[in-house]
């Protein structure tokens, strides 16, 4: 299993380091590189830095309550947005949701490249965001990311220790529900995950 994969986790303890901007550059960088339908590249990030006490609070205040007991001490916070119709024939964009999280997932595995963590949050005021951020009306707010070092010690992930459906129960094989036979053991050897 692939390293970056493994480590990732949804963390809360974040070391108040500041991320550097060459990195804070990386991230969108690896997000812009995501495939899209029509290549629209339907997203739009709004990111605020600890610093910058007076927008890291904006974010920080659309956080639900249990949210920001955590995010409050990361040193980035972003919000992603996607554009609902697609610029070329402006038609709506069936993908735009779909396309964001691409790119929050190129965004999350390049941070771990660089040792940073994020967090995503569907648990914020998607209504107030709109305002508080001047979001166009043509594009929905999707999700908050709460990046940073992490705080405690990595310890080594034990792939088992996750709390996941096993794959029979969501990988079919000639029809819906019909769960696909994958040798276990060929597949874990030749990942070398033992
Ligand atoms: C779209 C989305 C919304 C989420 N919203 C929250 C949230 O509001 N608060 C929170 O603590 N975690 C949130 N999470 C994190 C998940 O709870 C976490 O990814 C899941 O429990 C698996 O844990 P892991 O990421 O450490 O593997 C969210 C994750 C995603 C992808």
């Amino acid at each position: 299993m692939n390293k970056i994969i493994l480590e990732r986790k949804s963390i809360k303890k974040y070391s108040q380091i500041a991320v550097e901007d060459e990195k804070i550059h990386l991230l969108f960088k690896a997000a812009s590189l995501a495939p899209s339908s029509y290549n629209e590249q339907p997203w739009s990030f709004i990111m605020a830095r600890s610093n910058d006490l007076q927008n890291f609070n904006n974010l920080l205040s659309l956080m639900s309550e249990k949210n920001k007991e955590w995010a409050k001490d990361a040193p980035l916070i972003v919000l992603a947005a996607a554009k609902r119709n697609l610029t070329i024939i402006d038609k709506p964009n069936k993908y735009y949701f779909y396309d964001v999280s691409s790119a929050v997932a190129n965004l999350t595995y390049q941070a771990l490249s660089m040792d940073l963590y994020v967090h995503q949050i569907g648990g914020f005021d998607v209504h107030r965001a709109k305002t508080a951020l001047n979001i166009p009306d043509e594009y929905e707010p999707v999700v908050m990311l709460v990046i940073g070092y992490n705080a405690e010690q990595v310890t080594k992930t034990n792939i088992h220790s996750r709390i996941r459906k096993p794959i029979s129960d969501f990988v079919f094989e000639k029809k819906f529900g019909n769960p696909a036979k994958i040798n276990n053991e060929v597949l874990l050897i030749s990942s070398g995950d033992k």
